[in-house]
């Protein structure tokens, strides 16, 4: 019997994060930076649908910029669902339909999101029944961002963010993300920020390979109060994102000044995540922005990793 005569299907949601804290060291002989960081999970979702076939292929819809995602091996989705199957030796292959929320290159995670539920949907449709710790591995081998994506909630990632804890978080966080039409690209951005750190001068002591996040944030989020957490938002790359889009800085300020607490560039940027004190706030941050001319959206975290929802 042809395995893509079968109609089943898994249905997996993933969300996109905000890294709270995010500590770049120096950088490894593999290119990769050290990292100190918090992710959060937020409510703004990536859906991938995952039915049988002999073959593997994509179908991407829901974000403007779609066109701008690969829809081959260079996908991290579909690298994923290949890495299961060689993994377990899984004959067949897959049809795999992303829709999109997470923007696209907008330092929220969201090809991580959609590595993350490919690796979650086939596991579940081909009934190869992954351990969580084999899960993890292959997770960690698709990019820096995937194990959280399969996590979820809130969790300080180390190494290249990939080795995670999960912290303790109380409460609801009230975020405003304000998103770019185009994209910045990660690799860049890490680029721009060696860059900026060789311009600041030999006077500066090397990076560090091996950081830790400072206690004051993990004592924020475990206060679940928004105004703590507000005070110890920080983000390495921020210079470095700025530096490309030096608008962001603005976009900042007018979320402060329509009442957010802080406002910071979300992983490489260009998402701007603004927390606010209570929902109430978001929507009036929310207005404000939208008023501007720019797209903002009220999300809210931490929320669960990716899940089978059907
Ligand atoms: O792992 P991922 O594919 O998400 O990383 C994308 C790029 O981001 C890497 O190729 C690297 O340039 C940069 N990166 C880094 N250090 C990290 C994570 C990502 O330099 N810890």
């Amino acid at each position: 019997m042809s395995l893509a005569a079968s109609t089943e299907s898994v249905h997996v949601r993933a969300p996109g994060k905000i890294n709270v804290y995010l500590g770049v060291g120096g950088r490894h002989d593999d290119g990769y930076h050290a990292l100190a960081t918090v992710f959060q999970a937020v409510s703004l979702y990536e859906d991938v649908i995952a039915r049988h076939a002999d073959d593997f292929s994509l179908t991407v819809s829901g974000a403007d910029d779609v066109d701008d995602v690969p829809l081959d091996d260079r996908n991290l989705a579909m690298r994923a669902a290949k890495l299961l199957a060689a993994a377990t030796e899984y004959p067949g292959g897959v049809a795999l339909e992303i829709r999109k929320r997470v923007p696209v290159a907008g330092g929220m995670g969201g090809g991580s999101a959609d590595a993350a539920a490919a690796l979650v949907a086939c596991d579940a449709l081909w009934g190869t029944g992954l351990s969580a710790a084999r899960m993890h591995e292959l997770a960690s081998r698709l990019g820096a961002d995937v194990p959280f994506a399969l996590h979820g909630g809130t969790a300080v990632g180390t190494g290249r963010g990939d080795q995670l804890n999960p912290a303790l978080a109380r409460g609801r966080f009230d975020w405003v993300l304000v998103t770019s039409e185009h994209g910045l690209s990660t690799p860049v951005v890490y680029g721009r920020l060696d860059t900026l750190r060789e311009e600041e001068g030999a006077l500066a002591d090397d990076p560090p390979l091996s950081l830790d996040v400072p206690i004051p944030v993990l004592q924020a989020l475990r206060s679940g109060d928004p105004g703590q957490l507000a005070e110890t938002l920080y983000n390495d790359l921020q210079a470095a994102a700025l530096f490309e889009r030096p608008d962001l800085a603005q976009t900042i300020d007018i979320g402060i000044r329509a009442g957010a607490l802080q406002g910071i560039v979300s992983g490489s940027g260009p998402t701007i995540a603004l927390l606010c004190a209570d929902p109430e706030v978001a929507q009036d941050v929310q207005t404000a922005l939208r008023r501007s001319g720019q797209e903002a959206l009220h999300v809210h975290g931490p929320v669960p990793g990716a899940r089978i929802i059907v």
